[in-house]
């Protein structure tokens, strides 16, 4: 799902912490967002997801452009997941449960998402009783559950080991690739960027900055500001 936001900006107080002329997020694309910490990127990630109102701006999904959040179709993981106090497949069923899907085409699917992301060996165990990069697992096997249209992340991976990590990695690539899912992932590895993202966008201090192919911008970046970034300096 297409996602373009026009002149949004966030005000709180005196302070605009987001201020974007334009963005478009195309469909089917992997999007990387980037920048250093209080850049904004949660907040335009909040406000894509409808979790949160712009102060200005208008944010349009879809190619029939409606300003209208289809939640139904959005789905947002955060950095550390909220789950449900049950085990780990009645967590992943929960959103198809919501929706009414039928019982054997539910339970077709939490199959297959357990067996996608390792999980079925945990499918009994308690939410709670679950490591972090477990509980990660199960947050985005739950997310995908209803095939969603666009798939927002927040920093998903950000207390995750390499394995782990590669597993989510994996996992969005396929669905991205197989399901043509559009997805926004804020992240500070720049090296999963690179592994992971078509295009990329370079936030800071709530402004667009740079974005392009996260090959070439990350390699080779044409702003300043993203190199020093890149290179690992403290932006002022
Ligand atoms: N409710 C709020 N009231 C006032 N200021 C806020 C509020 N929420 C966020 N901000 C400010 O907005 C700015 C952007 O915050 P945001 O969380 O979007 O940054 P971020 O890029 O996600 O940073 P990080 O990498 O640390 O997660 C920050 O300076 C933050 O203090
Ligand atoms: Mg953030």
């Amino acid at each position: 799902m297409q996602v373009k936001l026009e002149g949004v900006k966030k005000i709180y107080g005196s302070r605009t912490v987001l201020d974007l002329e334009e963005l478009i997020v195309e469909e089917g694309c992997l999007f990387g967002i980037i920048g250093p910490n209080g850049a904004g990127k949660s907040t335009l990630l909040n406000i894509m997801a409808g979790i949160d109102a712009q102060t200005e701006g208008k944010v349009y999904y879809g190619t029939d452009r409606t300003e209208i959040t289809p939640y139904r179709d959005i789905t947002l993981v955060f950095q550390s997941p909220y789950l449900l106090r049950t085990t780990v497949e009645k967590n992943i069923a929960y959103p198809l449960k919501l929706r009414g899907w039928q019982e054997n085409m539910l339970r077709e699917r939490v199959e297959e998402l357990m067996e996608d992301l390792d999980l079925t060996r945990l499918r009994k165990q308690k939410a709670w009783t679950l490591s972090s990069g477990e509980m990660q697992k199960v947050a985005l096997a739950r997310a995908l559950s209803f095939r969603p249209k666009l798939l927002l992340l927040d920093e998903p991976t950000a207390n995750i080991d390499p394995a782990t990590t590669g597993e989510i990695e994996r996992m969005l690539k396929k669905i991205n690739e197989q399901e043509g899912t559009t997805v926004v992932i804020i992240t500070h590895n720049l090296s999963q960027a690179k592994r992971i993202c078509g295009n990329t966008a370079m936030l800071h201090k709530g402004r667009l900055v740079e974005t392009g192919p996260a090959a070439l911008m990350l390699k080779d970046p044409e702003n300043p500001l993203t190199k020093a970034f890149i290179d690992g300096e403290l932006l002022s």
